[in-house]
């Protein structure tokens, strides 16, 4: 884990003064990198029933959309306001750093859906627990959610404790 903690870049007060924020485009660019990432991601679940992954914009879209395609299951977009073109479902969350609305088409999953939420990163996990609410009103059920980094200091796995958590790296 160490080489991915080594391509994760500090990038201190962005978007706002007092934030430091973690940068995955290194990891990104280095096709290796991203490919032990992937696996690393999607292998504790290697023999369980997932039937689709869903990933929050917009890093959430890099890692899911490689997650689902390994596992062979649909990707689902988990999108910011006024952006999915058909009928959505949506909520409101807040952010380390402001507050914000996920959506998803209503047809995206179903009752019958084993959803594994895919992110780059949990830092209050407002997106995260948001995201979950929005496939469960959908009828489907989460499986669990894996973040390539965790911010253990804004203890987002509290607010995540009724579902299964993984992380990879951790700051
Ligand atoms: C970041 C990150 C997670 C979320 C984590 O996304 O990619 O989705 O924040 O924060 P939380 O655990 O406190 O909710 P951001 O909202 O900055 O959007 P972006 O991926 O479009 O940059
Ligand atoms: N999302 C929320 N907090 C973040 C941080 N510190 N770095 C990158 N993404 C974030």
């Amino acid at each position: 884990m160490e080489r991915l903690k080594n391509k994760i870049r500090d990038i201190p007060d962005f978007p706002k003064p007092g934030i430091v924020f973690k940068d995955i485009t290194p990891l990104v660019k280095d096709p290796a990198t991203l490919r032990l990432t992937v696996h690393q991601l999607l292998h504790p679940f290697l023999g369980r029933e997932i039937t689709a992954v869903a990933g929050m914009e917009a890093r959430g879209f890099i890692f899911g959309a490689l997650v689902a395609w390994e596992l062979g299951v649909p990707f689902v977009p988990l999108r910011k306001p006024g952006k999915l073109p058909y009928d959505v479902q949506s909520v409101s969350y807040d952010l380390e750093y402001g507050s914000a609305e996920l959506q998803v088409h209503i047809d995206a999953v179903d009752e019958n859906d084993k959803v594994l939420l895919i992110d780059d990163l949990l830092a209050t996990g407002g997106t995260a627990k948001a995201s979950c609410e929005l496939i469960e009103k959908l009828g489907a059920s989460v499986v669990a959610c894996a973040f390539v980094v965790e911010l253990d200091f804004l203890a987002g796995r509290q607010l995540l404790r009724d579902y299964e958590v993984h992380a990879l790296v951790h700051f």
